[in-house]
């Protein structure tokens, strides 16, 4: 016998399912594999079980390169190829370098699809499936992942360093970079909320702790701790300190308490426009998963190769010839 909450969950599964399928962007679709690689899901999930398992940050890094790869010319896979001889791609841009991580599990996750289905599934699909997978083995909401993105043939260096929004933005830069990607400032704050997991380095939000007045001097001290003035670019620290392999709202309660970690965070409540929504996120998790869930489906649209367009590449990390 189902209970009560289960059959919620499916009334609303099929809800999403069929209200997915009818947006006027039906290019992408939740069924895109549905006969010709079935277990798709959960052969992703297997593998990003494992993965999460002997590092958890690595949920918070495989949704960090999801967003990395949408905001470059769409969600197409572009990040994930390798420069060689006579191919720079995305990697080596500044928001990227010594950055973004988790290549091997998503080249894990390819491996173990292509066993099972042949040149059928994009590495641009199998992110968007992982990045969700992350979401969810830290803690957070799961969602219906639209499929069918084909991968890029081509990257651009120049894309990434200036479609990245920087952790020195301010408000109005933050709010212009997402608007650039059909984003509102509503799905900016809750995609925010990513900043709930994961780690920074110094190097970026060195500036903050130490000549911001909007920071709590406390927490500056204490971040301080571990990023010194100058030196050690590369130390980390975690985004929410309270719980960062933990998908919920603190990120939210922190930046009320002006704990941000990066400027940018710490913008989305500092007397502008966004205060009262993070004030709300930050009262209701649900509230916050709810509009993070519909601004990840958003981002997740952003531009796909579909059709014909582009390619299924056999290796994540090399254009096929
Ligand atoms: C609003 C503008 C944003 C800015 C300025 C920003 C900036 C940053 C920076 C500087 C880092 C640390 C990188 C490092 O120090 O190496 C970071 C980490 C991270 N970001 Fe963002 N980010 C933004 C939005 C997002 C969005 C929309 C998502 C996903 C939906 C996201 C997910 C993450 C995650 C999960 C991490 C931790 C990654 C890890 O531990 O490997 N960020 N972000
Ligand atoms: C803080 O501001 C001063 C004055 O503008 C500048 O010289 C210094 O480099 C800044 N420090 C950091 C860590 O950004």
């Amino acid at each position: 016998m189902a209970s009560r909450d289960q059959l919620i969950f499916v009334v609303f599964s099929l809800a999403s399912l069929i209200f997915s399928c009818s947006t006027i962007d039906a290019q992408l679709s939740p069924l895109f594999y549905a006969r010709t690689c079935p277990n798709l899901q959960a052969i992703v999930r297997e593998t990003m079980i494992q993965a999460v398992r002997s590092e958890p940050r690595m949920g918070a890094s495989i949704l960090r390169l999801f967003f990395h790869d949408c905001f470059v010319n769409g969600c197409d896979g572009s990040i994930l190829l390798d420069d060689k001889p006579g191919f720079i791609g995305e990697k080596s841009a500044l928001p990227n370098a010594r950055s973004v991580r988790g290549f091997e599990v998503i080249d894990a996750v390819k491996s173990n699809v292509e066993a099972v289905c042949k040149a059928t599934v994009s590495c641009a699909d199998i992110l968007a499936l992982a990045a969700q997978d992350g979401v969810v083995l830290l803690g957070g909401p799961s969602w219906v992942v639209r499929l069918g993105r084909r991968d890029s043939t081509t990257a651009s260096l120049t894309a990434a360093n200036t479609n990245l929004p920087p952790p020195f933005a301010n408000l109005d830069v933050l709010k212009s970079m997402f608007a650039n990607k059909g984003l509102t400032a509503r799905d900016m704050t809750a995609l925010s909320g990513a900043h709930t997991i994961g780690f920074g380095r110094c190097v970026n939000f060195r500036a903050h702790i130490y000549n911001d007045t909007n920071i709590d001097p406390n927490f500056a001290a204490l971040r301080q701790a571990t990023c010194p003035a100058s030196g050690g670019d590369n130390n980390l620290s975690p985004i929410d300190p309270s719980t960062p392999i933990l998908f919920d709202n603190s990120y939210y309660q922190n930046l009320l308490r002006h704990r941000g970690l990066f400027h940018s965070d710490q913008e989305l409540f500092n007397g502008g426009s966004q205060d009262a929504l993070v004030a709300a996120y930050s009262f209701s998790r649900l509230l916050f998963y709810g509009d993070f869930v519909a601004a990840m489906i958003k981002m997740g649209d952003i531009s796909p190769l579909t059709g014909t367009a582009g390619q299924i590449r056999l290796n994540c990390r090399v254009v096929d010839s």
